[in-house]
């Protein structure tokens, strides 16, 4: 059989790794700022993560959502606790676009409506209505097509405004992510996040924040949103949750009440899942790692700002796009097979930093000498 060829792949592949380090099938090492696509916030194979997730398997690693799972309690305390929400409720699935099914899902019940607003430049994930609010029309399929979602410019509060003047008591939900990530690092402004606060409130409408990528202390704040000093009716976590185990979940706020049957899932909540998420809060809290995050991350924009021929630096913490122009395209390209740098990418040139939030100041130091020997060498 065949593999359905949908990945554009880099001709490399990685055997092992590290903390902020990969190594190749020749044994050649690479700076993984990339953090597999945000996903790594603790570090590669970190010793407790792997302990614990080892331990859960010889353990038990899998039963359905039929029987009492205390672990699963265990998990919502400790999240509860490391994000600051203590008094929400959570749902647990598998992946960030199943959490923004859900989230959108739940929304509808709460307000019985069917609108969704969401914002140009958003990715919210590839399932039916999570990618119909992407903005992304390569991506939807004719059956996905809906005029359920109304799209509105990213960080435009008059837009909103008209939008909900005209139609506030037929929305269901606004959803954002706190930094957009997939479509270029760009930060949503506090007063817009006030903004879809305010507008929710005003007429019924929950807010909901899309922190798959933002979230889990990348920013520097567990959550990227917390910035603005809003609260959002419903936080959608995956990447950083499970440092690479498929884990996810919604961060429901205490108004709104589940019924037995309303959301529900085969794999979601799975003891081996949980032992993978709550060894990542334990690190992230024990190694103060969002302090690390935003110390780092500061410093690296910082740096990054003072080089030569960079159009804009970007984002929060260790979430950081750097805007490049066209005749800086393939620094991308170069970083990986000359400098042996893994980082991520957004249309048209902007390289995305999304490593993991343990990335030390060595670290970061030697991604920046090797980032300004290459502009240096053009
Ligand atoms: C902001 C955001 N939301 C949702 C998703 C979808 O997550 P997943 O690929 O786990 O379904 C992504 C993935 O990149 C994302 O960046």
């Amino acid at each position: 059989m065949q593999l359905f060829d949908v990945y554009p792949l880099q001709d490399i592949t990685i055997d092992r790794a590290r903390g902020a380090w990969v190594w190749d099938a020749e044994g050649r090492k690479y700076l993984d700022m990339y953090g597999g696509h945000a996903v790594i916030s603790i570090g590669h194979t970190h010793p407790h993560y792997v302990e614990r997730v080892t331990a859960q398997l010889k353990k038990i690693g899998f039963y359905s959502n039929s029987v009492k799972m205390p672990i699963q309690q265990e998990l919502a305390e400790k999240l509860g606790q490391v994000s600051g929400k203590p008094d929400y409720q959570l749902f647990l699935c598998n992946s960030g676009a199943e959490a923004n099914e859900n989230a959108f899902k739940l929304a509808s019940f709460a307000t019985g409506r069917k609108k969704i607003v969401a914002f140009k430049g958003a990715f919210h994930g590839r399932t039916s209505l999570a990618v119909s609010a992407t903005d992304n029309p390569k991506i939807i399929a004719p059956v996905n097509q809906t005029d359920h979602v109304i799209f509105l410019p990213f960080n435009d509060p008059v837009a909103l405004e008209r939008c909900f003047s005209e139609q506030g008591n037929e929305i269901a939900a606004v959803i954002t992510e706190g930094i957009q990530g997939v479509g270029g690092i760009y930060v949503a402004g506090d007063a817009f996040l006030q903004k879809i606060r305010g507008l929710c409130d005003a007429h019924g409408s929950l807010f909901i924040a899309d922190s798959v990528q933002c979230g889990y202390g990348r920013s520097g704040r567990f959550f990227a949103h917390d910035f603005a000093g809003v609260q959002a009716d419903i936080y959608s976590v995956a990447k950083g949750m499970g440092n690479g185990f498929p884990v996810a979940g919604i961060l429901i706020a205490p108004h709104l009440k589940p019924w037995h049957g309303m959301l529900g899932t085969t794999f979601g909540g799975n003891p081996l899942a949980c032992a993978a998420a709550l060894a990542v809060l334990e690190v992230i809290e024990n190694e103060d790692l969002m302090t690390n995050a935003a110390n780092i991350g500061q410093y690296l924009a910082d740096e990054l700002r003072q080089l030569p021929g960079i159009r804009e630096v970007r984002g929060r913490g260790l979430m950081i796009g750097i805007d490049l122009p066209d005749e800086l395209a393939s620094l991308r390209k170069e970083l990986l097979i000359k400098e042996r740098v893994f980082t991520g990418e957004a249309k048209p040139n902007v390289i995305r930093l999304l490593p993991s939030l343990g990335i030390t100041r060595g670290e970061a130091d030697l991604f920046l000498t090797k980032f300004r020997e290459l502009l240096i060498a053009r």
